[in-house]
């Protein structure tokens, strides 16, 4: 199953968003306009292509072990106004230019796995293919961040064919499993999402932290039932 997190691309929607996103002397110049909508055109088909790629992955695994690796994925493009903050953040220039010279997660896809194996499993295969490459990893299920944090992040570059031949195009893959996507989903909506004062945020920060921990456990003794169930591991384990 694919949750799509945008729309499809529609110009002249593109074009009302740049128009509104923003004082003047924020905005993409009007003159990139059109460059503007067809890199966007580009990532998307970038996040098509990757999302393809581990569907096939999928429904092999299926086939050959009777099992699913992915328990869904959700994709996502950028929005007008996130890409535009982010070029600010960075101190860059707002300008497609610097979109392809800066920005590595313009086009996202999120792959929730239900086992640890899978994650590592999956997007091993992924980066194995001879028609993409692998950017940047970061793996923080090895490495948890300080907060609990756990996730594989892999940039990919991809080559989307149109008439003018191939662009090779960077697509982050996030990948985790259900347990991770659980709590990443809780520490985001405390993180972005609540009015909190300081004291409380200090300890629902300090909770999630043991929750982690605590899903981290589960998550093992449930792996460990799993390949007893299924077999062993087919070099996957960690
Ligand atoms: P930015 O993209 O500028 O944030 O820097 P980066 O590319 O170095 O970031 P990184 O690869 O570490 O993380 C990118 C994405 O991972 C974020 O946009 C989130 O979707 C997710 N992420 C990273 N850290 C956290 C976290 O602590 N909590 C949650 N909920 N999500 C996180
Ligand atoms: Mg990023």
């Amino acid at each position: 199953m694919i949750l799509d997190r945008h729309d499809r691309i529609n110009s002249s929607e593109m074009q009302a968003r740049l128009e509104s996103a923003g004082t003047s002397d924020r905005r993409i110049p009007v003159e990139q306009t059109s460059d503007f909508i067809d890199l966007m055109q580009i990532y998307e088909g970038a996040m098509y292509e990757i999302s393809t790629k581990l569907e096939i992955l999928d429904d092999e695994f299926q086939v050959r072990f009777s099992h699913d690796p992915i328990h869904h994925m959700e994709r996502r493009l950028k929005s007008v106004s996130s890409i535009i903050g982010k070029l600010e953040r960075k101190g860059l220039p707002l300008t497609t230019e610097s979109i392809k010279d800066h920005l590595f997660d313009v086009a996202g896809i999120r792959v929730i796995c239900n086992y640890r194996d899978d994650v590592y499993s999956v997007s091993r295969y992924l980066s194995a293919q001879s028609d993409i490459q692998v950017l940047r990893v970061k793996d923080y299920i090895r490495n948890p961040k300080q907060n609990g944090y756990r996730s594989l992040h892999v940039i990919y570059a991809v080559p989307v064919f149109l008439s003018t031949g191939a662009h090779y195009t960077p697509v982050e893959v996030q990948f985790r499993t259900i347990a991770m996507d659980y709590w990443a989903s809780l520490e985001h909506a405390l993180r972005y999402k609540s009015n909190l004062p300081d004291a409380k945020l200090a300890e629902h920060s300090q909770t999630l932290l043991d929750c982690a921990r605590s899903l981290q456990n589960v998550e093992a003794q449930m792996q460990s039932i799993h390949r007893d169930i299924n077999g062993a591991p087919r070099g996957d384990e960690t």
